[in-house]
């Protein structure tokens, strides 16, 4: 009794001194630690402790929204907080403090947030237009007590601009007796003048329309028997875009699952189809699983929420960089996880071979510092480019490959280790490999082989290959497939090579050398 008394105490202690250290430490003027080994340099990662998906990203103004999933007192997933840092530009961060807290309903998981401009909700205080985050409350003792009802959706709103939140009492969307369904993505759709909420309830995705964001109807679902079903379905979203081949418009259902992706753990997959309203239709149901990214490490990939009007740029997603499967073990401190570069969506081809392509956003461009072009008519034969020096590296490569020759794109440092990408043309594949990769001990699966869909049939090839301090994400052939990892090496892969016969020829080598965004801005 004493014992656990004692503990509780020491425990109390511990949050407090936690909580106040977590405060400070998300507050804007800590970057100066962004220096560890393993830091990313030019990836968000938050100050301290554990984040996993991006939540409620939304543009506001001149400012970008990001949430995440944070756990603010540990280098693990625990009772779920909403972390948050805003941007200008997508690309450098600002962290700030925590946006909500769990409370007696459970911990906050995964959501979205909107800006209900019309006040809709009637959540307006004097003349200012809220913020509305809609949420998953996860309450843990009902798991624990191995309920069913777990999962219900909540509202919180701000009037500061998303900084603070104030919540509603009691949840907007119960829980209909399913023991997974979470992850509401909000959107306004103006053709039906509704807001729209897609969620994931196990194995499927479910529609909702409201008014208001306070009071959901059910439409209907989509995905019980397509798609891949090798895990729980989460993080679900409805993006509107306009095909850049046929000039249509299209809606795309992202669907993160966990495992069941290509590698083996997470994956986010998508469907090109069209919604009314009321139901998502695919396009082509003939078409096997396809994924965002077929790499180890990106999940939960959802987009900032844009005016469905604004359809002439395209929506920008960005994703977790980890995998369930080890993301704990990671051996960073102290903070465990990043985000992707965000990237960019397009869909390309028309009818039946529609297809979708991630790359980096434009602004990612402004980390360039030194561009480096390799003059290859002097020497034609040059395989090998570094190695270089900075924090991060934006290679970009054209190849040309007559025989359809096998060749390796190999990633690499001056300890010897190396990440590498082994290409198979006449099969359609290629070969991730991360065995000789820097640290890999904390996990069996870390270094698994991954395949990855090759998709050229031409002699031609392009990557663009970004490199940091503890992440690789290859964009094949304009980005039509993707390759994210994570590396953990004793130094930065500072050189890459590409290793094949002579009928593999590189016809153009670009390095950019890339400032750390969290450098001070520099003023002209
Ligand atoms: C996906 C996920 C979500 C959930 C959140 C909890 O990575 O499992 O489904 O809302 O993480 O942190």
């Amino acid at each position: 009794m004493y014992t656990r008394f004692r503990a509780k105490r020491l425990a109390d202690v511990i949050l407090v001194v936690a909580l106040s250290l977590s405060r400070f430490s998300t507050a804007r003027g800590d970057e100066a630690s962004y220096h560890e080994q393993f830091r990313p340099q030019v990836h968000y990662s938050p100050p301290s402790h554990w984040m996993n998906d991006p939540n409620g990203l939304l543009r506001l103004g001149a400012d970008y929204q990001m949430y995440f999933q944070y756990h603010p007192y540990s280098m693990v997933w625990g009772p779920m907080h909403w972390g948050h840092a805003t941007s200008k530009d997508l690309v450098r961060w600002v962290n700030r403090p925590i946006a909500l807290e769990p409370d007696e309903r459970g911990a906050i998981f995964s959501g979205s947030a909107v800006y209900d401009r019309d006040n809709s909700s009637g959540l307006a205080r004097d003349g200012v237009a809220p913020v509305v985050a809609i949420y998953t409350y996860h309450d843990h003792a009902a798991e624990r007590a191995q309920k069913i009802r777990v999962e219900s959706q909540g509202l919180a709103y701000s009037l500061d601009g998303g900084t603070t939140f104030e919540k509603r009492p009691g949840v907007v969307l119960k829980n209909p007796g399913k023991r997974d369904f979470r992850d509401p993505k909000v959107m306004w759709f103006s053709p039906t003048r509704r807001w729209i909420m897609t969620l994931v309830a196990t194995d499927h995705v479910e529609f909702y329309s409201s008014k208001n964001l306070k009071v959901w109807r059910y439409e209907s679902q989509f995905g019980m028997t397509r798609g891949a079903h090798g895990g729980v379905w989460e993080c679900p979203d409805l993006v509107r875009l306009i095909g850049t081949n046929d000039g249509l418009q299209h809606d795309v259902l992202l669907v993160s699952s966990n495992p069941g992706g290509p590698a083996g753990g997470g994956g986010t997959q998508y469907f090109i189809g069209s919604f009314d309203g009321h139901e998502f239709r695919e396009s082509n149901p003939s078409a096997s699983p396809r994924w965002l990214d077929y790499g180890p490490d990106y999940y939960a990939a959802v987009s900032w929420n844009r005016d469905a009007e604004s359809l002439d740029s395209p929506p920008t997603v960005i994703g977790w960089m980890s995998d369930w499967r080890y993301a704990v073990k990671v051996p960073t401190s102290p903070w465990r996880s990043a985000m992707s570069v965000p990237r960019k969506l397009t869909v390309v081809g028309s009818g039946d071979e529609l297809a979708l392509t991630t790359n980096p956003i434009d602004a990612f461009h402004s980390l360039q510092r030194e561009r480096i072009t390799y003059d290859l008519s002097l020497t034609p034969a040059l395989r090998t480019f570094g190695p270089v020096r900075g924090a991060a590296f934006d290679w970009q490569l054209q190849l040309r490959n007559k025989n359809q020759s096998k060749f390796d794109v190999v990633l690499s440092n001056a300890s010897g280790q190396e990440t590498r990408l082994s290409i198979d043309p006449v099969h359609s594949e290629a070969t991730f490999d991360r065995s000789n990769s820097g640290i890999i001990n904390f996990d069996s699966h870390f270094s698994d082989l991954v395949k990855v869909p090759w998709l050229t049939h031409s002699e031609t090839a392009e990557l663009r290959i970004i490199v940091d301090q503890s992440s690789i994400e290859i964009f094949i052939n304009g980005g039509r497939s993707v390759i994210t990892g994570l590396v953990f090496p004793d130094s930065i892969y500072d050189r890459v090579q590409i290793a094949g016969d002579n009928n593999v020829e590189v016809t153009s080598a670009t390095l950019a050398i890339l400032d750390s965004i969290w450098a001070e801005p520099k003023h002209n």
